[in-house]
């Protein structure tokens, strides 16, 4: 067949007999034969060395250093700052490790021209008030964020300078319903904040035990916003993460209290038992823009009757303490803590402790030097003092607030003089820029 082929073109196809020569000299022969062999029959062999040499390859250069997402650096300059300026750099935070800020290496080497692909990221209570700051910087850094919301007391307007962003999406939800997403971190802030909100809609437990389920199931790692309010009315001040609390059981603010104690035991259960990787933040009071005007907080209620020219109301005495943390510092501790190795529980909150009264003076030179304190019988159940020890934080996340009071409460005076008296589209992007 192969013979009946070579010579259809007749005659002038064959070449001179005399210049042909079938077959190579011999001394050739010993060297040509086994090659070719090889290569017709060892086929296999060179693709496994090839693969072989090629893995060393890519093992032994150094890799690329990609831009995480879209030019950013995995945390901001904000957020780097601290570590720089701290003395102590022993207890440096996983995510500078993990994925180095100086040394760039996560998920692997990546070859050579491939961008790294961003964490996708589900925030529940994402269109809340710590939420949808939680999101901003989640989003600045590259990452795919999932906002799970019902909008019981979280705004679509708080995350709508997202929309059309193809690595956001907002899912109306509530998270006592079951829900299943691919994702590698799931940070569960899902949970009416505010005494106004939730005597009516206590969600800490079923809502974190399906959110656990989903951490579960898909091998995320999951970070509890808890609270320090399971500290109660604290026998010990200030708190450090090992004080166990004093809670009434059967309260007004007891769904709120025990809500989310039930829920950090139910995180070290699926820790435990699950082999979950979860994280426990516990927060104390924080404010900023976005905060629910008129939702019983004494910052946000302050602020709103300064700016409206009502009095202030002052429950009690007004002596009782509390520490406020401003939300930026709040969200930068939160991202240290899921991207950090240590499960927690952490105090995130800023140690200046001041009276109610102290603060009804801070929001009058801020607001209006002749607002006016009005004096109302306490509420049940009031804790007396509050200030949190945040040693454990600034020992292991290598984490301290930034921002005094007095710095962040004019940052919160203008987004909700926007957003009191117009200018909603404004107010809506605020954020905690300083
Ligand atoms: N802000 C604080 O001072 C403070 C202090 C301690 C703890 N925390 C915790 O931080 C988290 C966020 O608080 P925040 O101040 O942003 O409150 P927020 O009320 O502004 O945000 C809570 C968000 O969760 C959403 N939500 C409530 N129930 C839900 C449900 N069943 N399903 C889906 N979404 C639901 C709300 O719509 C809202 O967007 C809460 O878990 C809160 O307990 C906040």
């Amino acid at each position: 067949m192969g013979s009946e082929l070579t010579f259809r073109g007749g005659h002038e196809a064959q070449p001179a007999s005399d210049s042909y020569s079938p077959k190579l000299p011999k001394r050739w022969a010993s060297v040509t034969r086994p090659i070719g062999y090889l290569l017709r029959e060892q086929r296999l062999i060179f693709v496994l060395v090839g693969i072989a040499i090629a893995t060393v390859g890519f093992t032994l250069l150094p890799s690329s250093r990609p831009s995480y997402g879209h030019g950013h650096n995995l945390i901001s300059n904000e957020y780097v700052r601290y570590d720089f300026e701290s003395s102590s750099s022993t207890h440096k935070p996983v995510h500078e490790r993990r994925f180095g800020l100086t040394n760039y290496n996560s998920g692997g080497k990546v070859p050579l021209g491939l961008k790294r692909k961003g964490l996708r990221i589900v925030v529940t209570g994402g269109a809340g008030f710590v939420g949808s700051h939680l999101v901003d910087r989640l989003m600045q850094r590259g990452d795919s964020v999932i906002v799970v919301d019902n909008f019981f007391t979280g705004r679509k307007e708080n995350v709508q300078h997202h929309f059309g962003n193809p690595r956001f999406e907002l899912i109306r939800h509530d998270v006592v319903e079951p829900l299943l997403l691919e994702v590698d971190q799931i940070y569960h802030l899902a949970c009416p904040a505010s005494p106004v909100h939730y005597k009516f809609n206590p969600t800490n437990v079923v809502g974190t035990l399906n959110m656990l389920g989903l951490a579960k199931r898909v091998g995320a790692r999951f970070l509890l916003t808890s609270t320090s309010e399971v500290y109660g009315d604290p026998l010990q001040h200030p708190q450090v993460e090992t004080y166990w609390g004093n809670v009434n059981p059967i309260g007004v603010r007891s769904c709120y209290d025990e809500g989310k104690r039930t829920a950090e035991t139910l995180t070290m259960d699926y820790h435990r038992g699950a082999g979950v990787e979860v994280r426990i933040a516990r927060i104390f009071n924080t404010y900023g823009p976005r905060m629910c005007i008129d939702d019983g907080r004494v910052v946000s209620n302050f602020v709103a009757q300064a700016l409206r020219k009502e009095p202030m109301t002052v429950y009690g005495d007004g002596k009782q303490t509390r520490s406020f943390q401003y939300v930026s510092d709040l969200v930068d501790g939160l991202m240290r803590l899921m991207e950090g190795e240590h499960v927690g529980p952490f105090n995130l909150g800023n140690p200046g402790e001041f009276t109610m009264l102290e603060l009804a003076k801070v929001v009058q030179e801020t607001i209006d030097k002749d607002a006016k304190i009005e004096f109302r019988p306490n509420t049940e159940d009031d804790p007396h003092k509050r200030k949190p020890d945040i040693t454990k934080a600034k020992d292991l996340l290598g984490w301290q607030p930034q921002v005094s009071l007095r710095k962040g409460l004019p940052l919160m005076v203008s987004d909700f003089s926007k957003r009191i008296f117009g200018d909603h589209k404004e107010a809506a992007g605020a954020t905690t820029t300083m």
